[in-house]
């Protein structure tokens, strides 16, 4: 395994064994623990791993824990569901342990796109972090500021953040990031795009001088190198495998529809049994696809950013639990959100990119799990379908297929819905978010505002929070308008009721 001094590009520097090992890797023998402990690992991260069943490191765990451990700035690439969050996860734990931080000065921040990213990484390491007193918390935008504030009073050693609220809490003096010894941008490519960049370099910027940083993403490409230049020292990186080697353990379909046939072929793929998850292109797109599918007999959740964030939750914890079967989402959950078991993953609307691509189909075939990624597209589309997936390196089996083909479902399971309507569900939203709306403008935004939320950053609006109605020209996450209404105000209200009849 090679690493490199070289800050730039990740993918030169490629390290063999990308993928973890098949899932039956948990189950590892009785020797596999003194693995994690051979990295450097302490003893109660080891058996807090075991008792998950994680006994043996996945490649880009190997790879990066000793560098990290060691205190080097790190740029870390490995495919989607490698295993990244533990891979930084673990030595940034260990890099603070036995230091108690004081009240609104956190050791760690870990800095990520999304709430829904920013609580999973939190689920994900709080409970291997007890064991070595660590206190940790997320800090996201649409959830409570002044339990947070709490929290930070009170001390945490690790915070989990998007960078908006972060920001807030920085601003209001609630949280110093004077005493940062470990600071994790996760997604860090689509972290320094264009929204992001400005407030999570400014974040860095308060971190002190010398604190350490560590850039992880499946897609740690050039984007990463202003970041790089201007707060990495002599970072070490480790690219397993280059950055478009497809994850061998999922399988690609380009399916090519009429725009008649669309719907029923989506319907089909929905019906199908296992955990599906289907991209579509905006919010308002998100919210008629679940109306029509609740139609034909599926149920399916709904999750963009223009949702209050309890519902936001709901329905993603829906999905997890299996209560619902397909979700239906825009871009907001196409980067780091892990679900178990998910067997495939549709793109109802082709992706902006190729990275996009990736990282949507990435929610599938994670840990070494199989998955199939389809993408849908109609007779127009079909050549810029066909060069994205050329530069995400992968080569789909292409197909045409109507509804009833028995092609699909051989492929993906599609069965035709019962037809017989269900009620279209949605969390119920509680009562104290019903306020009237404030002045200013912010039509069909009735989430409650608090302390500095209302001017949250650029950075925390990529979280895709754009409310369907906002008179905002710019939008984030890759939610887009619908198709033709470029050059208006978008979906507002008026234009979302005569859509969906
Ligand atoms: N060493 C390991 N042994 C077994 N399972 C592991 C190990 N490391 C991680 N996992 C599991 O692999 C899954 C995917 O991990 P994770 O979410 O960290 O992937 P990722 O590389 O961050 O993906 P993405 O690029 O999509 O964010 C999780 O369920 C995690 O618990
Ligand atoms: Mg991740």
């Amino acid at each position: 395994m090679t690493t490199s001094n070289a800050a730039m590009p990740a993918h030169a520097q490629a390290e063999p064994q990308d993928a973890p090992p098949a899932r039956q890797g948990r189950a590892a023998s009785e020797s596999a623990p003194s693995e994690f402990a051979l990295l450097g690992l302490p003893k109660p991260l080891i058996s807090a791993l075991a008792r998950q069943g994680i006994t043996s490191p996945f490649p880009i765990q190997r790879a990066t824990i000793p560098d990290i451990l060691a205190g080097r700035d790190v740029l870390g690439r490995g495919q989607t569901g490698s295993g990244k969050t533990l891979a930084f996860g673990l030595p940034a734990m260990t890099r603070v342990a036995g230091t108690r931080a004081a009240a609104g000065r956190p050791l760690a921040v870990v800095l990520v796109p999304t709430r829904e990213l920013a609580m999973q990484v939190t689920d994900a390491l709080e409970p291997l972090g007890r064991g070595l007193s660590l206190r940790m918390k997320t800090v996201v935008g649409g959830m409570s500021m002044g339990r947070q504030i709490e929290a930070l009073r009170r001390g945490v050693e690790i915070v989990v953040a998007t960078p908006g609220r972060l920001t807030d809490l920085v601003q209001q003096g609630e949280c110093s990031l004077a005493d940062v010894k470990v600071t994790v941008i996760d997604e860090a490519d689509h972290m320094c795009d264009l929204g992001f960049f400005p407030v999570v370099s400014a974040l860095l910027a308060r971190t002190p001088a010398d604190c350490q940083r560590l850039l992880f993403s499946a897609t740690l490409d050039g984007d990463v190198d202003k970041l790089v230049r201007r707060f990495l020292d002599d970072p070490v990186t480790h690219s397993l495998a280059p950055a478009t080697s497809p994850v061998d353990t999922m399988e690609h379909h380009m399916v090519q529809v009429t725009r008649d046939d669309k719907f029923a072929v989506t319907a089909e793929i929905a019906g199908r049994e296992g955990r599906t998850i289907m991209f579509v292109r905006t919010q308002h797109g998100v919210d008629r696809l679940v109306k029509q599918l609740a139609r034909v007999g599926v149920r399916a959740g709904g999750l963009h950013g223009g949702k209050r964030q309890n519902q936001r939750t709901r329905i993603l914890s829906e999905f997890r639990d299996g209560a619902v079967g397909v979700l239906v989402c825009t871009d907001v959950a196409a980067r780091g959100i892990h679900v178990d078991d998910v067997s495939l993953v549709l793109h109802v609307d082709p992706p902006m990119d190729h990275k996009s691509y990736l990282h949507r189909g990435g929610r599938t075939a994670r840990a070494g799990e199989r998955g199939t990624v389809m993408t849908l597209v109609l007779p127009g589309e079909r050549r810029s379908a066909e060069s994205m997936t050329r530069r995400a390196g992968v080569r789909p089996q292409r197909l045409k297929a109507v509804p009833g083909d028995p092609l699909l479902a051989e492929l993906a399971g599609a069965r035709t819905p019962s037809g017989i309507a269900v009620p279209v569900w949605e969390p119920p939203a509680p009562v104290a978010e019903r306020r009237p709306r404030r002045e200013g403008g912010q039509g069909g935004d009735r989430r409650p505002r608090r302390y500095h939320d209302r001017s949250r950053e650029e950075g925390e609006r990529r979280d895709g929070d754009q409310r369907p109605g906002e008179r905002r020209e710019r939008r984030f996450d890759g939610e887009r308008r619908p198709e033709g209404r470029s050059g208006s105000r978008g979906a507002g209200p008026r234009t979302r009721r005569a859509a969906q009849g």
